[in-house]
Order: C-alpha cells, then structure tokens, then sequence
C-alpha cells in the first residue's frame, strides 16, 4: 500500500501491511544476525513448539511522529524487559535487551513512510514475537527460537474524545492461575480470554474486568488492560501476581507522583469499587480508557461511578500529560522515549 492511500485520520486498531519485517533466529546455540524480510509468512516445520505447545510470547509498544516531526519509540528498554520474563516463563531462549532494542528501530526505521504525521492521533504500533521453532512430538521445549518485529499504523483509540465504557464481573472465567502466566505476554493467556470476552461483547460491555483467580475477592485487570482508581488525591492500583506488569500503568504512577498524588500498589477488594470517584483501563492502545459502571452479573450488583457518563478530571489531566509526552510537546523528564536518529 502507498502511504497516500492511508486515511490516517481514520485509521482504526487493525492490521495494515508494510513494507518490512525484521527477525532473528536462535540456532546453534547463538542468536544470528537480524534478517530483512517483505514476506507476511514464515517458513514453519508442522511439530514445531509454537503450534503444539504453546511456545509463543509477544509484546506491543508504539512509535510516534513528533510534533518537531521527529520519532519517539516509547519506553522500548522496558518491552525488552518484558519480553525476557515471558520467554523466561515459557522455557524459550530470552533476546537479550540490546538485540531487541536493535530490532525495534531496524524495524521503524525501514517503515518510516508508514509512521502517522503529527496531528493525526494516529501512531505505529510494534509488535514483536518469539517462537518455537524446533519440532517435537513429546512435551519439551525447543532449541531453536525465532523472534519476528512486525509493525502497522494504528489509529488512535478514541477518535471523538474519550467514550467511557461499562464493564462486567464473573467468576464464571478465568483468563489465568493463580501461579500461571499472567504476570508474562504469552499468547496463550489470550486464547484463553477469547471466551469471556466474547461474552462481554454479547451482554453489551467492552471488557470483561477479572478477580483475583485464587479467591475471586479482589479486582485484577480488565481483558489486556491494567486496572487503575482515583479516590481523593491518590491513584490506587492492583498489585497481584497474576496480572501483566503494564508499562503504561508504571507511567502513569510517576504522572501522579509527579502531580503530587499519592500512589498505592495493592490489593484492591471488590467492594472498594463503591468508594472510587474514578475508574479506567490502562494500556498501550488506549493510554487511559475511562469506565463509568462495572456490571457484577453474578450477584447482579451495580457499581455506578460516574452515573452521566462524564470522564474524571485527573484521568484526563494523566492521559493529556502522557500523550504530550509521547508527541514531544512536553519535556521528556523521566527520559522515556528514545529519539530516532
Ligand atoms: C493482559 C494485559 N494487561 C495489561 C496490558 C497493558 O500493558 P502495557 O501498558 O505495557 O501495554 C496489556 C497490553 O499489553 C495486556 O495484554
């Protein structure tokens, strides 16, 4: 596609096709070189781990055109993080930071036409993958691993303003354990969340918001998004070991330090909900997705938090101030986004 033809006003979250991937394998032991390719396919032996069992993590993060028209790739050290604990957590072979780092901005750079222009919302979004690519027939992980950074314009979440959304609560579903994969990006967290979430979509809500798998008593994340609250001056947030580690939440709690909020990183029980003035999602997709009721369908309980449907004020005030920062029309004081050369 030529980047005239993108309405990239109008971009939506969805796949578009661009000129370039980037990948890397790890085979005799070593990481090679990082490879070049404009195929949309990968070459896979039919045992290999990633289709049998489960050998397959990934991450997303974004890149922004500036409004000094430069690129800003934003907290890429910490996707590499990330990245490391779920192949860690699957038994695959990590990539080590500075290999992930390299890739991310071959792969941006190679798909520079594709970066949205300044003033559209819209952004590039990065996906990185690891995968199993040795064959087995037996329960075992592979030797050799392949790490595959696709990206895709993406348009901004809310494109008229922030639409709050209603949410839902069951314990009919769990999308972890309580010492699984919750805390790593593993696809199969995902397969197993595509159940309840449908559901959700089908009884009107965006997302379905989870408990706490061991006691079903306090409130986890919402789908592929963190939880986050505001309650006086302070943002409170769940600490479990069976949510992702959301790079946009850890983001958002320097905002509010920095705003002169307290933050707390805790248990949050159900019934707290009650006592909340604000509440959202957190994410990369959306940076912050305000919610204004939460729908307990086991108990039928309403939790209404802002009954007209209007967004908080500090939910703005820390959307506005990460987005300034992502497009460069605020100082980057904590050094998050690296500029491309
Ligand atoms: C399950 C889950 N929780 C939270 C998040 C938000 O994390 P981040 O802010 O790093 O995008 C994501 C998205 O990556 C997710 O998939």
């Amino acid at each position: 596609m030529k980047e005239t033809e993108i309405d990239w006003s109008n971009l939506t979250f969805s796949y578009t096709k661009t000129d370039y991937n980037v990948r890397c394998t790890y085979k005799d032991g070593k990481w090679g070189e990082i490879e070049v390719s404009d195929s949309e396919y990968i070459p896979l032996h039919i045992a290999a781990t990633c289709l049998h069992y489960g050998q397959e993590s990934f991450e997303g993060l974004k890149a922004f055109r500036g409004k000094d028209g430069k690129v800003r790739i934003f907290r890429m050290i910490e996707n590499a993080r990330r990245f490391i604990k779920s192949a860690e957590g699957l038994k695959m072979q990590p990539l080590p930071e500075e290999k992930f780092c390299e890739m991310v901005r071959k792969v941006v750079k190679l798909n520079e036409r594709f970066i949205p222009p300044y003033g559209t919302g819209a952004s590039l979004y990065i996906r990185p993958l690891e995968i199993g690519i040795s064959p087995r027939v037996g329960v075992s992980p592979a030797t050799d691993y392949m790490v595959v950074m696709l990206v895709s314009p993406v348009g901004p979440y809310f494109k008229a303003g922030f639409k709050p959304t209603k949410v839902c609560i069951s314990r009919e579903y769990d999308r972890v354990a309580p010492k699984g994969t919750g805390a790593i990006k593993v696809g199969g967290n995902y397969g197993a969340s595509l159940v309840a979430g449908e559901k959700a979509h089908e009884l009107g809500y965006s997302v379905m918001l989870y408990l706490d798998p061991k006691e079903k008593k306090y409130l986890d994340e919402c789908g592929a998004a963190n939880f986050y609250a505001i309650r006086d001056n302070t943002y409170i947030t769940p600490a479990s070991e069976s949510i992702l580690p959301s790079i946009t939440n850890k983001s958002l709690r320097q905002l509010a330090l920095d705003l002169g909020m307290k933050v707390e990183e805790r248990q949050v029980p159900l019934e707290e909900l009650e006592t909340f003035d604000e509440i959202g999602a957190c994410g990369t997709a959306a940076v912050c997705s305000p919610v204004s009721e939460v729908h307990d369908l086991d108990t039928g309980k309403k939790y209404v938090i802002s009954p007209d449907g209007t967004v908080g004020p500090v939910t703005i005030k820390l959307y506005n101030k990460l987005r300034a920062i992502q497009w460069g029309e605020e100082p980057d004081v904590h050094g998050w986004c690296e500029i491309l050369d």
